[in-house]
């Protein structure tokens, strides 16, 4: 399974409509990796050029949680609270929405919640990650060829997990501003008009950060694991 097409430089699977069923589906049906694999059968381990499936069990790459260095731990362990507070806020924007954008205490404490969230751990998850993690797993990705075809300037998945953390700020900052919006605006139409952006770009930062963390854990980190040397491991600790 991969983030990016080696041969392509594209980014593989978009964000919409996504739960965790449908993302395993969603990268299943599009890596063409996957699709056209020719495995040899007597490896033993993975690699990134030969990936196992997404729906096995047995072969879900990510499961080595326990393997894996105490940095890229702490990032998982991260993950999974991103992962209670992301559900939390998708139920929040539903009622929401459903109620016909009607704000109720819960709603509120709910939202309040997120975006505090963001900023004072979705941030410094994020640029823990950017600080020199990403930057020596790119390197790591070059050299193993898990890059774009162009040769002078090449792409790795690292580049794409880098946009999807700006995306993630464009997002929350609009979802955040709109809402704020929404509510000064006296004329019931366009005031109906601003929640929806709201609401639609909130859901957008959900599934999107469903799916980032989704590849982090299940792709990236176990290619880091493979990947990245004991000298690598001393620059991020
Ligand atoms: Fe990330
Ligand atoms: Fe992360």
């Amino acid at each position: 399974m991969k983030i990016i097409d080696t041969k392509t430089g594209k980014r593989i699977g978009n964000t919409t409509e996504l739960d965790d069923k449908a993302i395993k589906k969603k990268l299943k049906e599009e890596d063409p990796i996957l699709r056209n694999a020719d495995k040899d059968q007597n490896l033993e381990e993975f690699s990134a050029m030969d990936p196992p499936d997404a729906y096995s069990k047995q072969h879900t790459i990510g499961s080595s949680y326990e393997l894996y260095h105490p940095f890229i731990k702490e990032l998982m362990d991260e993950h999974k609270e991103l992962n209670e507070k992301i559900e939390s806020f998708d139920k929040a924007l539903s009622g929401f929405k459903e109620s016909g954008y009607q704000f109720t205490k819960e709603i509120i404490d709910s939202f309040n919640e997120f975006f505090t969230f963001f900023d004072n751990h979705i941030q410094p998850h994020n640029e823990k990650e950017e600080k020199h993690f990403f930057r020596i797993l790119h390197e790591r990705l070059l050299e193993s060829g898990e890059h774009s075809p162009d040769e002078e300037n090449p792409n790795s998945a690292v580049q794409l997990m880098e946009d999807d953390h700006n995306k993630f700020i464009q997002l929350a900052t609009l979802s955040f501003n709109m809402l704020g919006l929404a509510t000064r605006l006296p004329d019931l139409n366009s005031r109906g008009i601003t929640f929806d952006l709201a609401y639609n770009n909130g859901r957008e930062l959900v599934e999107l950060l469903k799916l980032h963390i989704y590849r982090e854990d299940e792709i990236l980190f176990p290619l880091a694991h493979e990947l990245l040397k004991d000298e690598d491991y001393h620059q991020l600790t």
